[in-house]
């Protein structure tokens, strides 16, 4: 297989059925895309796939083959949405973080000005046990109000 993840093209031998999830961690040794539940539930290990946010646990590697992959590692530190997160102070644990931020960085890339409603909406697809809800919601807002005055 012909994977492009965060610019770099990696050939690789896998089962074809591994989920991506599992190829990233273990056969690319990228570990900050993280396993919460394995049934496409909590959102830890969102990717983000041709500009779309997939759940790579349940993702067979053959889904991806030749596409764009972009994991937590690919977002440059001076990237709106980063900064937005530290300045806001945004996680507790962080273990679910990464998948947060892979799914805001697909909603900013749809929407660079997206409302609260909509934001809320989105993000109330992924679970965090610590309860960071609220500051996600303002990181995105900030995120957005960067990426404006960047533009
Ligand atoms: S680990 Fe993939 S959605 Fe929970
Ligand atoms: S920051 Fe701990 S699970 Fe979300």
């Amino acid at each position: 297989m012909r994977l492009k993840v965060n610019g770099k093209v990696y050939s690789i031998k896998v089962d074809e059925d591994k989920p991506l999830l599992w190829v990233l961690r273990e056969d690319l040794k990228l570990k900050g895309t993280k396993f919460g539940c394995g049934k496409g539930i909590c959102g830890s290990c969102t990717v983000v796939v041709n500009g779309e946010a997939v759940r790579s646990c349940i993702t067979p590697v053959k889904a991806v083959n030749g596409k764009d992959i972009l994991t937590i590692e690919g977002i440059p530190e001076s990237h709106p949405i980063k900064r937005a997160w530290i300045e806001l102070q945004v996680p507790q644990c962080g273990y679910c973080q990464p998948g947060k931020i892979m799914e805001a960085y697909a909603l900013l890339n749809r929407n660079p000005s997206p409302s609260r409603e909509e934001i809320l909406s989105v993000m109330s697809t992924h679970l965090c046990r610590c309860g960071t809800y609220p500051r996600i919601l303002k990181a995105i807002l900030k995120a957005s109000e960067l990426m404006g005055v960047e533009k």
